[in-house]
Protein backbone atom coordinates (compact mmCIF):
# COMPACT_ATOMS: atom_id res chain seq x y z
CA UNK A 1 0.00 0.00 0.00
CA UNK A 2 1.29 3.53 -0.78
CA UNK A 3 1.62 6.24 2.05
CA UNK A 4 2.25 9.74 2.64
CA UNK A 5 1.80 12.02 5.29
CA UNK A 6 0.38 14.30 3.48
CA UNK A 7 -1.89 13.43 -0.02
CA UNK A 8 -3.15 16.24 -1.78
CA UNK A 9 -6.06 15.36 -4.14
CA UNK A 10 -6.01 17.86 -7.61
CA UNK A 11 -2.93 19.58 -9.03
CA UNK A 12 -4.88 23.18 -9.64
CA UNK A 13 -3.38 25.96 -7.76
CA UNK A 14 -4.80 25.33 -4.61
CA UNK A 15 -3.49 21.88 -4.76
CA UNK A 16 0.21 22.75 -5.93
CA UNK A 17 0.86 25.78 -3.43
CA UNK A 18 -0.51 23.06 -0.47
CA UNK A 19 1.63 20.38 -1.20
CA UNK A 20 4.56 22.75 -1.75
CA UNK A 21 3.78 24.17 1.82
CA UNK A 22 3.72 20.65 3.53
CA UNK A 23 6.74 19.95 2.08
CA UNK A 24 8.79 22.06 3.90
CA UNK A 25 9.88 19.78 6.19
CA UNK A 26 12.54 16.85 4.84
CA UNK A 27 11.29 14.45 6.07
CA UNK A 28 7.31 14.49 5.79
CA UNK A 29 6.52 12.90 2.24
CA UNK A 30 4.03 14.59 0.14
CA UNK A 31 2.20 13.64 -2.89
CA UNK A 32 -0.12 14.82 -4.99
CA UNK A 33 -2.96 13.05 -6.97
CA UNK A 34 -4.53 14.66 -10.02
CA UNK A 35 -6.81 12.80 -12.96
CA UNK A 36 -4.83 15.58 -15.63
CA UNK A 37 -1.44 16.23 -15.52
CA UNK A 38 -0.33 19.51 -13.12
CA UNK A 39 -0.18 21.95 -15.79
CA UNK A 40 -2.84 20.88 -17.89
CA UNK A 41 -5.03 21.33 -14.58
CA UNK A 42 -7.90 24.33 -14.86
CA UNK A 43 -6.21 27.29 -13.00
CA UNK A 44 -3.70 27.13 -16.01
CA UNK A 45 -7.20 28.92 -17.86
CA UNK A 46 -7.44 31.88 -15.08
CA UNK A 47 -6.51 34.90 -17.33
CA UNK A 48 -7.21 37.93 -16.13
CA UNK A 49 -5.43 39.15 -12.72
CA UNK A 50 -4.74 37.75 -9.20
CA UNK A 51 -6.51 40.49 -6.71
CA UNK A 52 -3.33 41.83 -3.48
CA UNK A 53 -3.67 45.48 -2.49
CA UNK A 54 -0.05 46.30 -3.20
CA UNK A 55 -0.87 49.39 -4.29
CA UNK A 56 1.65 49.72 -6.91
CA UNK A 57 -0.73 51.23 -9.32
CA UNK A 58 -3.32 53.09 -7.21
CA UNK A 59 -1.07 53.94 -4.17
CA UNK A 60 -4.23 55.05 -1.75
CA UNK A 61 -5.16 51.11 -1.96
CA UNK A 62 -5.53 49.37 1.35
CA UNK A 63 -6.08 45.57 2.15
CA UNK A 64 -8.66 46.91 4.21
CA UNK A 65 -10.87 48.56 0.86
CA UNK A 66 -10.09 45.19 -0.53
CA UNK A 67 -12.04 43.68 2.22
CA UNK A 68 -14.99 45.67 1.95
CA UNK A 69 -14.96 45.42 -1.70
CA UNK A 70 -15.08 41.62 -0.93
CA UNK A 71 -17.64 41.39 1.43
CA UNK A 72 -19.87 43.60 -0.30
CA UNK A 73 -19.21 41.65 -3.97
CA UNK A 74 -20.95 38.65 -1.87
CA UNK A 75 -23.67 40.49 -1.56
CA UNK A 76 -22.31 39.76 2.20
CA UNK A 77 -22.54 36.40 2.43
CA UNK A 78 -18.81 35.94 3.11
CA UNK A 79 -17.44 35.40 6.13
CA UNK A 80 -16.14 38.74 7.01
CA UNK A 81 -12.97 36.96 9.50
CA UNK A 82 -12.24 34.24 6.51
CA UNK A 83 -12.55 37.56 4.12
CA UNK A 84 -10.81 39.60 6.18
CA UNK A 85 -7.45 36.98 6.08
CA UNK A 86 -7.73 36.50 2.15
CA UNK A 87 -7.31 40.17 1.83
CA UNK A 88 -4.97 41.07 4.72
CA UNK A 89 -2.21 37.83 3.22
CA UNK A 90 -2.55 38.85 -0.29
CA UNK A 91 0.05 41.22 -0.54
CA UNK A 92 2.79 38.12 1.24
CA UNK A 93 1.17 35.29 -1.30
CA UNK A 94 2.08 37.36 -4.18
CA UNK A 95 5.17 38.50 -2.73
CA UNK A 96 5.75 34.68 -2.51
CA UNK A 97 5.15 34.44 -5.78
CA UNK A 98 7.29 36.62 -7.09
CA UNK A 99 10.06 35.07 -5.36
CA UNK A 100 9.79 31.56 -6.85
CA UNK A 101 9.66 33.30 -9.67
CA UNK A 102 6.14 34.06 -11.14
CA UNK A 103 6.53 36.65 -14.28
CA UNK A 104 4.41 39.24 -13.34
CA UNK A 105 3.84 41.97 -15.54
CA UNK A 106 5.46 45.23 -14.56
CA UNK A 107 5.06 49.01 -14.02
CA UNK A 108 7.72 51.59 -15.46
CA UNK A 109 9.02 51.41 -12.31
CA UNK A 110 9.96 47.68 -12.32
CA UNK A 111 6.91 47.37 -9.67
CA UNK A 112 4.37 44.36 -10.22
CA UNK A 113 1.45 45.81 -12.78
CA UNK A 114 -2.08 46.17 -11.76
CA UNK A 115 -4.93 46.36 -13.64
CA UNK A 116 -8.51 47.34 -12.88
CA UNK A 117 -11.35 44.58 -12.04
CA UNK A 118 -15.31 44.26 -11.89
CA UNK A 119 -16.36 45.58 -8.29
CA UNK A 120 -13.12 46.56 -7.08
CA UNK A 121 -12.71 50.28 -6.03
CA UNK A 122 -9.38 50.21 -6.68
CA UNK A 123 -7.21 49.06 -9.27
CA UNK A 124 -5.83 45.80 -7.69
CA UNK A 125 -5.60 42.91 -10.08
CA UNK A 126 -1.46 41.78 -10.72
CA UNK A 127 -1.48 40.43 -14.37
CA UNK A 128 0.89 38.47 -16.66
CA UNK A 129 -0.78 40.03 -19.88
CA UNK A 130 -3.81 37.70 -19.91
CA UNK A 131 -2.00 34.29 -18.83
CA UNK A 132 -1.88 35.01 -14.85
CA UNK A 133 -3.06 31.40 -14.36
CA UNK A 134 -0.86 29.88 -16.34
CA UNK A 135 2.42 31.46 -15.32
CA UNK A 136 1.21 30.73 -11.60
CA UNK A 137 0.32 26.80 -12.56
CA UNK A 138 3.81 26.57 -14.07
CA UNK A 139 5.37 28.16 -10.98
CA UNK A 140 3.94 26.46 -8.31
CA UNK A 141 4.61 22.86 -10.30
CA UNK A 142 8.05 23.84 -10.84
CA UNK A 143 8.52 24.61 -7.16
CA UNK A 144 6.70 21.45 -6.39
CA UNK A 145 9.19 19.35 -8.04
CA UNK A 146 12.24 20.82 -7.16
CA UNK A 147 11.24 20.43 -3.30
CA UNK A 148 10.68 16.60 -3.98
CA UNK A 149 6.77 16.51 -4.34
CA UNK A 150 5.47 13.37 -5.52
CA UNK A 151 3.11 13.18 -8.57
CA UNK A 152 0.53 10.92 -9.71
CA UNK A 153 -0.55 11.95 -12.72
CA UNK A 154 -4.25 10.27 -14.12
CA UNK A 155 -4.96 8.78 -11.33
CA UNK A 156 -8.90 9.38 -10.22
CA UNK A 157 -9.54 9.82 -6.98
CA UNK A 158 -12.55 7.69 -5.97
CA UNK A 159 -13.19 7.74 -2.25
CA UNK A 160 -12.20 8.96 1.06
CA UNK A 161 -11.16 7.41 3.83
CA UNK A 162 -11.75 8.03 7.40
CA UNK A 163 -13.01 6.45 10.99
CA UNK A 164 -15.81 9.05 11.82
CA UNK A 165 -13.13 10.99 13.65
CA UNK A 166 -9.87 11.07 11.67
CA UNK A 167 -8.38 10.69 8.25
CA UNK A 168 -7.14 7.44 6.38
CA UNK A 169 -6.27 8.27 2.98
CA UNK A 170 -8.17 7.05 -0.14
CA UNK A 171 -8.80 5.38 -2.71
CA UNK A 172 -7.94 5.66 -6.22
CA UNK A 173 -7.91 4.15 -10.00
CA UNK A 174 -5.16 4.55 -11.77
CA UNK A 175 -6.15 5.46 -14.89
CA UNK A 176 -3.22 4.32 -17.06
CA UNK A 177 -3.61 0.44 -16.12
CA UNK A 178 -7.24 0.32 -14.66
CA UNK A 179 -5.59 -0.88 -11.17
CA UNK A 180 -6.97 0.06 -7.84
CA UNK A 181 -4.97 1.46 -5.12
CA UNK A 182 -5.42 2.59 -1.45
CA UNK A 183 -3.39 5.57 -0.40
CA UNK A 184 -2.99 5.39 3.12
CA UNK A 185 -2.42 9.31 4.31
CA UNK A 186 -2.29 10.98 7.66
CA UNK A 187 -3.89 13.75 6.15
CA UNK A 188 -5.44 14.47 3.02
CA UNK A 189 -6.38 17.94 1.19
CA UNK A 190 -9.10 17.50 -1.30
CA UNK A 191 -8.69 20.66 -4.14
CA UNK A 192 -10.18 19.40 -7.10
CA UNK A 193 -11.85 22.01 -8.35
CA UNK A 194 -15.29 23.56 -8.83
CA UNK A 195 -18.51 21.71 -10.61
CA UNK A 196 -19.03 24.33 -13.48
CA UNK A 197 -19.52 21.40 -15.67
CA UNK A 198 -22.78 20.25 -14.30
CA UNK A 199 -24.10 23.25 -16.80
CA UNK A 200 -21.57 20.89 -19.57
CA UNK A 201 -22.81 22.77 -22.68
CA UNK A 202 -22.65 26.78 -21.18
CA UNK A 203 -19.26 26.73 -19.14
CA UNK A 204 -15.69 28.43 -19.10
CA UNK A 205 -14.88 25.39 -16.77
CA UNK A 206 -12.30 22.51 -18.55
CA UNK A 207 -13.91 19.08 -18.92
CA UNK A 208 -12.30 18.20 -15.77
CA UNK A 209 -13.85 20.28 -13.91
CA UNK A 210 -16.67 17.95 -12.42
CA UNK A 211 -16.79 18.16 -8.83
CA UNK A 212 -15.10 15.15 -7.66
CA UNK A 213 -13.38 16.23 -4.65
CA UNK A 214 -16.12 18.07 -3.58
CA UNK A 215 -18.55 14.71 -4.29
CA UNK A 216 -16.38 12.51 -2.98
CA UNK A 217 -16.75 14.22 0.73
CA UNK A 218 -20.49 14.58 0.35
CA UNK A 219 -20.81 10.88 -0.01
CA UNK A 220 -17.98 10.65 2.99
CA UNK A 221 -20.58 12.44 4.92
CA UNK A 222 -18.93 16.20 5.17
CA UNK A 223 -20.93 19.19 4.82
CA UNK A 224 -21.28 20.97 1.89
CA UNK A 225 -21.99 25.03 2.00
CA UNK A 226 -23.79 27.30 0.21
CA UNK A 227 -24.01 24.74 -3.47
CA UNK A 228 -26.65 27.18 -4.86
CA UNK A 229 -24.18 29.79 -5.76
CA UNK A 230 -22.87 29.48 -8.94
CA UNK A 231 -21.00 31.97 -10.57
CA UNK A 232 -21.92 33.31 -14.55
CA UNK A 233 -18.76 35.20 -15.96
CA UNK A 234 -20.68 38.09 -18.38
CA UNK A 235 -18.17 37.50 -20.83
CA UNK A 236 -18.05 33.99 -22.41
CA UNK A 237 -17.74 33.34 -26.03
CA UNK A 238 -21.12 33.11 -27.98
CA UNK A 239 -20.93 29.16 -29.47
CA UNK A 240 -18.29 27.68 -26.65
CA UNK A 241 -18.72 29.73 -23.51
CA UNK A 242 -14.83 29.82 -23.69
CA UNK A 243 -13.62 32.73 -20.70
CA UNK A 244 -12.78 36.17 -22.87
CA UNK A 245 -11.37 37.29 -19.41
CA UNK A 246 -12.64 40.35 -17.23
CA UNK A 247 -9.12 41.87 -18.09
CA UNK A 248 -10.15 42.97 -21.26
CA UNK A 249 -12.64 45.14 -19.64
CA UNK A 250 -10.36 46.63 -17.10
CA UNK A 251 -8.34 47.17 -20.14
CA UNK A 252 -11.35 49.53 -21.01
CA UNK A 253 -13.04 47.35 -23.33
CA UNK A 254 -16.77 48.49 -24.08
CA UNK A 255 -20.37 46.09 -23.79
CA UNK A 256 -22.29 46.58 -26.28
CA UNK A 257 -25.93 45.21 -27.37
CA UNK A 258 -27.13 44.11 -30.93
CA UNK A 259 -28.26 47.77 -31.21
CA UNK A 260 -24.92 49.21 -30.35
CA UNK A 261 -25.63 50.51 -27.17
CA UNK A 262 -23.40 50.42 -24.03
CA UNK A 263 -26.36 49.15 -22.32
CA UNK A 264 -24.51 48.62 -18.52
CA UNK A 265 -25.37 53.00 -18.51
CA UNK A 266 -28.80 51.18 -17.42
CA UNK A 267 -27.43 48.84 -14.87
CA UNK A 268 -24.53 49.77 -13.06
CA UNK A 269 -23.88 53.60 -14.07
CA UNK A 270 -20.90 54.49 -12.03
CA UNK A 271 -18.79 50.97 -12.73
CA UNK A 272 -20.35 50.61 -16.19
CA UNK A 273 -18.26 47.76 -17.90
CA UNK A 274 -16.76 46.97 -14.62
CA UNK A 275 -19.92 46.31 -12.21
CA UNK A 276 -19.18 42.89 -10.34
CA UNK A 277 -20.37 39.71 -12.78
CA UNK A 278 -23.94 38.54 -11.26
CA UNK A 279 -25.09 41.83 -11.96
CA UNK A 280 -23.33 42.43 -15.78
CA UNK A 281 -24.46 38.75 -16.25
CA UNK A 282 -28.15 39.81 -15.34
CA UNK A 283 -27.90 43.11 -17.37
CA UNK A 284 -26.43 40.72 -20.56
CA UNK A 285 -29.79 38.27 -19.92
CA UNK A 286 -32.46 41.14 -19.63
CA UNK A 287 -30.94 42.87 -23.05
CA UNK A 288 -31.56 39.76 -24.71
CA UNK A 289 -35.32 38.63 -22.81
CA UNK A 290 -36.17 42.46 -23.91
CA UNK A 291 -35.13 41.67 -27.54
CA UNK A 292 -32.01 43.95 -27.68
CA UNK A 293 -30.11 40.67 -28.14
CA UNK A 294 -27.62 39.75 -31.72
CA UNK A 295 -28.68 37.15 -33.89
CA UNK A 296 -28.05 34.30 -31.19
CA UNK A 297 -29.09 36.03 -28.19
CA UNK A 298 -25.13 37.22 -27.78
CA UNK A 299 -24.24 40.63 -26.78
CA UNK A 300 -21.02 41.94 -27.98
CA UNK A 301 -17.55 42.63 -26.07
CA UNK A 302 -15.90 45.79 -28.27
CA UNK A 303 -12.07 46.12 -27.83
CA UNK A 304 -11.79 47.86 -31.35
CA UNK A 305 -10.92 51.39 -29.84
CA UNK A 306 -7.73 49.69 -27.65
CA UNK A 307 -6.13 49.42 -30.77
CA UNK A 308 -3.68 45.96 -32.19
CA UNK A 309 -0.72 47.62 -30.09
CA UNK A 310 -2.64 47.44 -26.57
CA UNK A 311 -4.51 44.12 -27.77
CA UNK A 312 -1.54 42.06 -28.75
CA UNK A 313 0.41 43.13 -25.75
CA UNK A 314 -1.96 42.87 -23.15
CA UNK A 315 -4.83 40.68 -24.91
CA UNK A 316 -2.80 37.82 -26.86
CA UNK A 317 -4.48 34.82 -25.99
CA UNK A 318 -8.07 36.62 -25.90
CA UNK A 319 -7.63 37.30 -29.69
CA UNK A 320 -6.22 34.41 -30.40
CA UNK A 321 -9.35 32.23 -29.09
CA UNK A 322 -11.64 34.64 -31.21
CA UNK A 323 -9.86 34.17 -33.99
CA UNK A 324 -10.02 29.98 -33.34
CA UNK A 325 -13.03 30.03 -32.39
CA UNK A 326 -15.62 32.22 -33.68
CA UNK A 327 -13.12 33.16 -36.49
CA UNK A 328 -13.34 37.26 -35.02
CA UNK A 329 -10.54 39.09 -35.00
CA UNK A 330 -10.97 41.45 -31.93
CA UNK A 331 -8.43 44.21 -33.14
CA UNK A 332 -11.19 44.56 -36.43
CA UNK A 333 -14.46 43.45 -34.71
CA UNK A 334 -16.26 43.41 -31.35
CA UNK A 335 -16.34 39.56 -29.97
CA UNK A 336 -19.95 38.15 -29.55
CA UNK A 337 -20.29 36.37 -25.96
CA UNK A 338 -22.71 35.11 -23.78
CA UNK A 339 -22.69 34.78 -19.66
CA UNK A 340 -20.84 31.55 -18.91
CA UNK A 341 -20.75 28.84 -15.87
CA UNK A 342 -17.63 29.91 -14.68
CA UNK A 343 -17.20 29.35 -10.41
CA UNK A 344 -18.34 27.57 -7.77
CA UNK A 345 -18.83 29.61 -4.51
CA UNK A 346 -20.18 26.88 -2.83
CA UNK A 347 -17.93 23.70 -1.72
CA UNK A 348 -16.71 21.54 1.25
CA UNK A 349 -17.35 23.48 4.08
CA UNK A 350 -13.95 24.21 6.10
CA UNK A 351 -12.69 26.82 8.61
CA UNK A 352 -9.87 29.53 7.76
CA UNK A 353 -7.25 26.43 7.90
CA UNK A 354 -9.22 24.30 5.20
CA UNK A 355 -9.77 21.84 7.59
CA UNK A 356 -13.45 19.87 7.98
CA UNK A 357 -15.54 18.53 10.11
CA UNK A 358 -12.67 15.40 10.02
CA UNK A 359 -9.71 15.50 11.62
CA UNK A 360 -6.64 15.17 8.84
CA UNK A 361 -9.32 16.13 5.91
CA UNK A 362 -9.30 19.90 3.96
CA UNK A 363 -10.53 21.37 1.22
CA UNK A 364 -8.53 24.10 -0.37
CA UNK A 365 -9.81 26.34 -3.10
CA UNK A 366 -12.71 26.20 -5.61
CA UNK A 367 -13.47 22.46 -4.12
CA UNK A 368 -13.95 23.75 -0.47
CA UNK A 369 -15.94 26.87 0.62
CA UNK A 370 -14.30 28.99 3.60
CA UNK A 371 -16.87 31.34 2.59
CA UNK A 372 -14.49 34.14 1.56
CA UNK A 373 -16.70 34.72 -1.92
CA UNK A 374 -20.25 34.30 -0.73
CA UNK A 375 -22.75 34.83 -2.86
CA UNK A 376 -20.85 36.18 -5.74
CA UNK A 377 -17.00 36.26 -5.94
CA UNK A 378 -15.27 39.27 -7.26
CA UNK A 379 -13.00 38.90 -10.24
CA UNK A 380 -9.49 38.23 -9.29
CA UNK A 381 -10.56 37.00 -5.90
CA UNK A 382 -10.03 33.02 -7.40
CA UNK A 383 -6.52 33.25 -7.69
CA UNK A 384 -6.21 35.02 -4.58
CA UNK A 385 -8.40 32.26 -2.90
CA UNK A 386 -6.24 29.43 -3.93
CA UNK A 387 -2.63 31.25 -2.97
CA UNK A 388 -4.06 32.18 0.75
CA UNK A 389 -5.86 28.98 1.22
CA UNK A 390 -3.95 26.45 -0.15
CA UNK A 391 -0.87 27.84 1.63
CA UNK A 392 -3.31 27.93 5.07
CA UNK A 393 -4.23 24.40 3.98
CA UNK A 394 -0.31 22.86 3.45
CA UNK A 395 0.73 24.74 6.49
CA UNK A 396 -1.91 23.35 9.04
CA UNK A 397 -1.76 19.58 7.44
CA UNK A 398 2.14 19.51 7.80
CA UNK A 399 1.84 20.18 11.19
CA UNK A 400 -0.86 18.05 11.67
CA UNK A 401 1.27 15.07 10.27
CA UNK A 402 4.23 15.55 12.48
CA UNK A 403 2.22 15.41 15.37
CA UNK A 404 0.04 12.58 14.17
CA UNK A 405 0.37 8.69 13.43
CA UNK A 406 -0.79 6.66 11.07
CA UNK A 407 -4.32 4.94 11.98
CA UNK A 408 -4.10 0.91 11.15
CA UNK A 409 -5.78 0.58 7.53
CA UNK A 410 -9.03 -2.06 7.44
CA UNK A 411 -9.44 -4.46 5.74
CA UNK A 412 -11.42 -4.71 2.62
CA UNK A 413 -11.42 -0.85 2.36
CA UNK A 414 -11.02 -1.71 -1.73
CA UNK A 415 -14.53 -3.45 -1.96
CA UNK A 416 -16.88 -0.55 -2.02
CA UNK A 417 -14.38 0.71 -4.58
CA UNK A 418 -14.30 -1.98 -6.37
CA UNK A 419 -18.03 -2.49 -6.67
CA UNK A 420 -18.90 1.37 -8.14
CA UNK A 421 -16.47 0.09 -10.68
CA UNK A 422 -18.02 -2.66 -10.99
CA UNK A 423 -21.36 -1.59 -11.35
CA UNK A 424 -20.33 0.45 -14.45
CA UNK A 425 -18.44 -1.85 -16.08
CA UNK A 426 -20.44 -4.86 -15.87
CA UNK A 427 -23.17 -5.70 -18.13
CA UNK A 428 -25.22 -3.76 -21.04
CA UNK A 429 -27.44 -0.46 -20.82
CA UNK A 430 -29.55 1.10 -23.36
CA UNK A 431 -28.51 4.37 -21.38
CA UNK A 432 -25.80 6.12 -22.84
CA UNK A 433 -23.89 8.48 -20.91
CA UNK A 434 -23.89 11.57 -23.15
CA UNK A 435 -27.81 11.59 -23.17
CA UNK A 436 -28.00 11.95 -19.46
CA UNK A 437 -25.00 14.22 -19.25
CA UNK A 438 -26.72 16.10 -21.63
CA UNK A 439 -30.09 16.11 -20.56
CA UNK A 440 -28.55 17.55 -16.72
CA UNK A 441 -26.63 19.99 -18.72
CA UNK A 442 -29.52 20.99 -20.25
CA UNK A 443 -32.01 21.03 -17.46
CA UNK A 444 -29.46 23.02 -14.91
CA UNK A 445 -28.42 26.00 -17.56
CA UNK A 446 -32.77 26.28 -18.16
CA UNK A 447 -33.91 26.13 -14.76
CA UNK A 448 -30.94 26.84 -12.58
CA UNK A 449 -28.91 29.19 -14.26
CA UNK A 450 -28.83 32.87 -13.97
CA UNK A 451 -32.58 33.28 -13.55
CA UNK A 452 -34.78 30.95 -11.60
CA UNK A 453 -37.81 30.21 -10.03
CA UNK A 454 -39.85 27.76 -8.10
CA UNK A 455 -41.64 26.05 -10.74
CA UNK A 456 -38.33 25.56 -12.76
CA UNK A 457 -36.32 24.47 -9.70
CA UNK A 458 -38.78 22.13 -8.67
CA UNK A 459 -39.08 20.50 -12.07
CA UNK A 460 -35.10 20.37 -11.82
CA UNK A 461 -35.57 18.49 -8.56
CA UNK A 462 -38.12 15.62 -10.20
CA UNK A 463 -36.01 15.52 -13.44
CA UNK A 464 -32.60 15.10 -11.37
CA UNK A 465 -34.62 12.21 -9.82
CA UNK A 466 -35.14 10.66 -12.71
CA UNK A 467 -31.66 11.49 -14.36
CA UNK A 468 -30.18 9.51 -11.20
CA UNK A 469 -32.46 6.55 -11.57
CA UNK A 470 -31.13 6.49 -15.32
CA UNK A 471 -27.33 6.80 -14.03
CA UNK A 472 -28.27 3.54 -12.19
CA UNK A 473 -28.45 1.85 -15.43
CA UNK A 474 -26.06 3.34 -17.11
CA UNK A 475 -22.86 0.60 -17.93
CA UNK A 476 -20.07 2.02 -19.99
CA UNK A 477 -19.34 0.02 -23.14
CA UNK A 478 -15.84 0.30 -23.17
CA UNK A 479 -14.47 -2.41 -20.94
CA UNK A 480 -11.10 -2.09 -21.14
CA UNK A 481 -9.06 -1.57 -18.38
CA UNK A 482 -6.27 0.43 -19.79
CA UNK A 483 -6.68 4.41 -20.47
CA UNK A 484 -10.72 3.58 -20.34
CA UNK A 485 -11.96 7.20 -20.76
CA UNK A 486 -15.59 6.20 -20.66
CA UNK A 487 -15.54 4.69 -17.20
CA UNK A 488 -13.71 8.05 -16.20
CA UNK A 489 -16.57 10.02 -17.79
CA UNK A 490 -18.78 7.60 -16.08
CA UNK A 491 -17.55 8.19 -12.68
CA UNK A 492 -17.29 12.26 -13.01
CA UNK A 493 -21.06 12.01 -13.98
CA UNK A 494 -22.20 9.94 -11.00
CA UNK A 495 -19.88 13.66 -9.30
CA UNK A 496 -21.93 15.60 -11.12
CA UNK A 497 -25.35 14.31 -10.56
CA UNK A 498 -24.85 14.27 -7.18
CA UNK A 499 -23.81 18.01 -6.81
CA UNK A 500 -26.63 18.92 -9.48
CA UNK A 501 -29.54 17.34 -6.72
CA UNK A 502 -27.38 19.89 -4.34
CA UNK A 503 -27.07 22.90 -6.30
CA UNK A 504 -31.17 23.11 -7.61
CA UNK A 505 -32.82 21.77 -3.65
CA UNK A 506 -30.97 24.62 -2.13
CA UNK A 507 -31.50 26.81 -4.53
CA UNK A 508 -35.86 26.26 -4.74
CA UNK A 509 -35.39 26.30 -0.76
CA UNK A 510 -33.66 30.10 -0.55
CA UNK A 511 -36.45 32.21 -1.10
CA UNK A 512 -34.70 35.41 -1.84
CA UNK A 513 -32.05 36.89 -4.58
CA UNK A 514 -28.66 37.61 -3.83
CA UNK A 515 -25.58 37.95 -5.52
CA UNK A 516 -25.24 35.08 -8.40
CA UNK A 517 -29.04 33.25 -6.64
CA UNK A 518 -31.71 35.37 -8.56
CA UNK A 519 -34.89 34.08 -7.81
CA UNK A 520 -38.02 35.97 -10.17
CA UNK A 521 -40.23 34.94 -7.46
CA UNK A 522 -38.50 36.49 -4.71
CA UNK A 523 -36.58 39.36 -6.40
CA UNK A 524 -34.85 41.05 -3.65
CA UNK A 525 -32.33 40.39 -0.45
CA UNK A 526 -33.74 39.40 2.52
CA UNK A 527 -31.67 39.99 5.54
CA UNK A 528 -33.94 38.62 7.95
CA UNK A 529 -34.76 35.36 7.24
CA UNK A 530 -31.73 34.71 4.39
CA UNK A 531 -28.45 36.08 5.88
CA UNK A 532 -27.06 32.28 6.78
CA UNK A 533 -25.20 30.04 4.83
CA UNK A 534 -26.73 26.51 3.74
CA UNK A 535 -25.33 23.39 4.15
CA UNK A 536 -26.06 20.01 2.65
CA UNK A 537 -25.05 16.86 4.27
CA UNK A 538 -26.34 13.59 2.70
CA UNK A 539 -29.12 11.91 4.44
CA UNK A 540 -30.20 8.20 5.25
CA UNK A 541 -31.72 7.87 2.24
CA UNK A 542 -28.82 9.14 -0.09
CA UNK A 543 -30.80 12.55 -0.46
CA UNK A 544 -29.73 16.17 0.34
CA UNK A 545 -30.92 17.28 3.88
CA UNK A 546 -30.31 21.25 4.36
CA UNK A 547 -29.82 22.94 7.75
CA UNK A 548 -28.57 26.71 7.99
CA UNK A 549 -25.39 28.17 9.38
CA UNK A 550 -24.98 31.80 10.79
CA UNK A 551 -22.58 34.23 8.51
CA UNK A 552 -19.87 35.96 10.61
CA UNK A 553 -20.30 39.09 10.70
CA UNK A 554 -17.28 41.48 12.40
CA UNK A 555 -16.90 44.70 10.33
CA UNK A 556 -19.52 45.48 7.86
CA UNK A 557 -23.01 45.61 8.33
CA UNK A 558 -25.16 44.55 5.26
CA UNK A 559 -26.29 47.61 2.91
CA UNK A 560 -27.68 48.24 -0.15
CA UNK A 561 -25.96 47.01 -2.57
CA UNK A 562 -25.06 49.48 -5.94
CA UNK A 563 -22.64 50.19 -7.92
O1 LIG B 1 -12.10 37.28 -16.32
C1 LIG B 1 -11.13 36.71 -15.85
O2 LIG B 1 -10.00 36.90 -16.25
C2 LIG B 1 -11.37 35.77 -14.77
C3 LIG B 1 -10.85 35.98 -13.60
C4 LIG B 1 -11.44 35.34 -12.43
O3 LIG B 1 -12.37 34.55 -12.58
O4 LIG B 1 -11.01 35.65 -11.31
Amino acid sequence: MLTYDVLIVGSGGAGLYAALESRMEEDVQVAVLTKVYPTRSHTGAAQGGVNAALANVDSTDSWEEHWFDTVKGSDYLADQDSAELLCREAPQVIREMEHWGCPFDRTKEGKIAQRPFGGASKTRACYAADKIGHVMLHTLYEQGLRHGVDYFNEWVTLSLLHNGQRCLGVNALDARTGKLHTIQAKAVILATGGYGRIYWNRTSNAYGNTGDGTAIAYRAGLPLKDMEFVQFHPTGLRRTGILMSEGARGEGAYLLNGWGERFMTRYAPEKMELGPRDLISRAIETEVRQGRGGPEDEVFLDLTHLGAKRIMERLPQIRQLCIDFEGVDPIEEPIPIKPTAHYSMGGIHTDINGLTSIEGIYAAGEAGCVSVHGANRLGGNSLLDILVFGRRAGVHALEYARKTDFLPMPKNVLKMAQSCINGLMEGDSKESLADIRRDMANLMADKAGIYRDETGLTEAVNKLEELKERYKKLRVQDKSKVFNTELVAGLELGNMLDLAEIVVKGALSRQESRGAHYREDFQYRDDDNWLKHTIATKGTDGKPVLSFKPVTITNFQPEARTY
